[in-house]
Formats: C-alpha cells, sequence, structure tokens
C-alpha cells in the first residue's frame, strides 16, 4: 500500500492532458513493444483491480494481459452481477474498497463523471484511478492506443486528413480522440455521419480554440480519396436516449468495400470494436484494414501507462 501523502496520478481523460504525457506513453509504447520481457518483472507484487459495470472485452482483457506481462496480479469484477453493487452498494463505496486491495483501478461505468469521482475517492489511500470509458464522456486509453497507432503507422500526428464515420455523438472513443488530436499541430477532421448522430455540442465547443479544422459532411464517398485515416465506430445502442431513433438510423453507415478504391494506399482504417454491421469482412483483406493491429497494440500502450503509473511507488 502507498504512502497517502505521496501524489497519485489518474488517467481520467485526455481532455486535460499534457502533450508531452502523451509523447511520453508513445515514446514507451515504441520501446516496449520492441522488447516485451524486459519489463516482465517490473511490477512484480503490485495488484490492479478491473472494476467493469459495463460489458468490455479488449479494454478489460487487454489490461489484464499488460498487467501481468509486467509481472503483477488482477482481480476485479466485468458486471454487476455477484458484486454487492446489486445489493445496493454505491460506487463510491465499492471504489473505497477497491482501494484498500490493489494499487491502481481501472473503472468503467455508464456515467459521465464516474472516473473523477473515483479518482476523489481512491485518491485518499494513494491508489490510481484509470478510466477505462466513462459514458459517453471519454475513453483515454484508447485514445491512447490510437494514437500510437496513427504515429507507428504514418510517422506522423500533423496534418493528417482523419475521417470519422458513424456514431460521433454517443462514441467516448471519439471524444477522446479528438482531445488527443488537437495536442498535436494541424488536422483536419472530416465529420460524416447521420444528422442526429453528429459530433456533441459541448465537445465542439471544448475544440473551438484548438489547432482542429472540423468540417461535416454527408457522404464519405465525397473525401475518402482525400483520407489519411478512416476511424469508424458503432452505433453505441446502449447509450441512445429513444430506441425508436436507433431503429431509424441503425445501419445508416455502412462502409462498402468498392468505396475502398478510391482511397490511398497508405489509408489507414481504424475501428475501436467491437463492430457489428459497419465494416463488412471484405474489408478486412485490405491492406489498409488496421483495426485488428489497433487493438493489439492497446496491451503494449497499457503496459507503458502501467508502468508510468507504479513503476517509482513504493
Ligand atoms: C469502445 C467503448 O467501450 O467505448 N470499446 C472499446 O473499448 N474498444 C467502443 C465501443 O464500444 O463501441
Amino acid at each position: 500500500m502507498y504512502d497517502q501523502k505521496e501524489t497519485v496520478s489518474h488517467i481520467i481523460g485526455i481532455r486535460d492532458m499534457k502533450e508531452e504525457y502523451i509523447q511520453e506513453i508513445i515514446n514507451q509504447t515504441y520501446e516496449i513493444k520492441k522488447f516485451p520481457s524486459k519489463y516482465s518483472n517490473l511490477l512484480n507484487g503490485r495488484i490492479l483491480a478491473l472494476a467493469f459495470w459495463e460489458p468490455s472485452t479488449r479494454t478489460r482483457l487487454s489490461f489484464e494481459s499488460a498487467m501481468l506481462r509486467l509481472g503483477g496480479t488482477c482481480m476485479g469484477f466485468s458486471s454487476q452481477a455477484g458484486t454487492s453493487i446489486e445489493k445496493g452498494e454505491s460506487l463510491s463505496d465499492t471504489i473505497t474498497m477497491l482501494a484498500s486491495y490493489s494499487d491502481c483501478i481501472v473503472l468503467r461505468h455508464p456515467h459521465r463523471g464516474s472516473a473523477k469521482l473515483a479518482a476523489k475517492i481512491a485518491d485518499r489511500q494513494g491508489v490510481s484511478v484509470i478510466s477505462g470509458g466513462s459514458g459517453s464522456q471519454e475513453h483515454p486509453t484508447q485514445a491512447l492506443l490510437d494514437i500510437f497507432t496513427i504515429h507507428e503507422k504514418l510517422k506522423r500526428l500533423d496534418g493528417l486528413n482523419v475521417g470519422l464515420v458513424g456514431d460521433l455523438r454517443y462514441s467516448r472513443t471519439i471524444s477522446s480522440l479528438l482531445f488527443a488530436l488537437s495536442k498535436f499541430g494541424k488536422n483536419t477532421i472530416y465529420s460524416i455521419s447521420h444528422p442526429t448522430l453528429s459530433l456533441q455540442e459541448e465537445l465542439l465547443y471544448d475544440l473551438e480554440d484548438s489547432n482542429l479544422n472540423i468540417i461535416n459532411l454527408e457522404n464519405l464517398s465525397e473525401i475518402i480519396g482525400e483520407l489519411d485515416v478512416l476511424y469508424i465506430t458503432r452505433l453505441q445502442k446502449e447509450r441512445f436516449p429513444d430506441p425508436m431513433l436507433f431503429n431509424k438510423v441503425k445501419g445508416s453507415y455502412q462502409v462498402h468495400p468498392s468505396l475502398m478504391k478510391l482511397a490511398k494506399d497508405s489509408l489507414i482504417i481504424m475501428h475501436p470494436l467491437p463492430r457489428v454491421d459497419e465494416i463488412p469482412y471484405a474489408i478486412d483483406q485490405l491492406p489498409q484494414a488496421l483495426y485488428f493491429e489497433q487493438a493489439k497494440n492497446g496491451v503494449f500502450t497499457r503496459m507503458a501507462l502501467l508502468k508510468k503509473l507504479l513503476e517509482h511507488r513504493k
């Protein structure tokens, strides 16, 4: 357990993260990806708690893989079922308990502000909180692995033409990615969605004075030939306020393989996954399809982050 007077770092969002911090994680991720076994005893004896109120495959298991590869261990839950949350225990009491059993907590929760609240509580015991997604607000570790993947493939994080397709309103990965891209020089963002699924007004307001040039388009075909990155998201069915609206817009953005004939060879197609029907399986065969490699980078990026947060703690 940590000395309570020590300063603790938390990963709540990308919005307030400094460019240098992101750059440090990118550099460390390259290093770990090159020599993963060099770090296999780094976090011996440390415990990571995984507290997931919402479903997850990649975020939870890649954090678990990352912690195990660093020599640490994991505990936690992947749904409320079987925990005292079912009996009515609050988020704050649950976090208080997890902080007394572990050195770091990864939290995924449906509410905006949940990670910030958890950090405030865990901080009292000197334990770090990492957001694994807080409602439709942010998903910072996804953005870190996305940014690493873009850098690894395109060797730069500025001067990019990035097309965003799908559910841009409720997708937290989109918010975090935009905050991340806004820290690195000038990038142009083409936002391509059904009008009811366009970028959140609050997000646009936050990005107003940034370097990003955001352009709304209706069809991907208008811009596909200019794009460096095509980032596709599924419709966030569970976050739609109205099921009628979901039924109206579902299937509205499917990327047709024939469209890819117009794309640059150097285009990278990204998706945070899971996909539902927005990327047909035929696209997986294209050299531009990068989503599974992107997901694999999640392990290395999360290793870099856990190293940064826990290595120097007593
Ligand atoms: C994303 C999420 O949970 O926001 N998943 C992930 O962590 N890769 C994307 C999604 O669920 O659509």
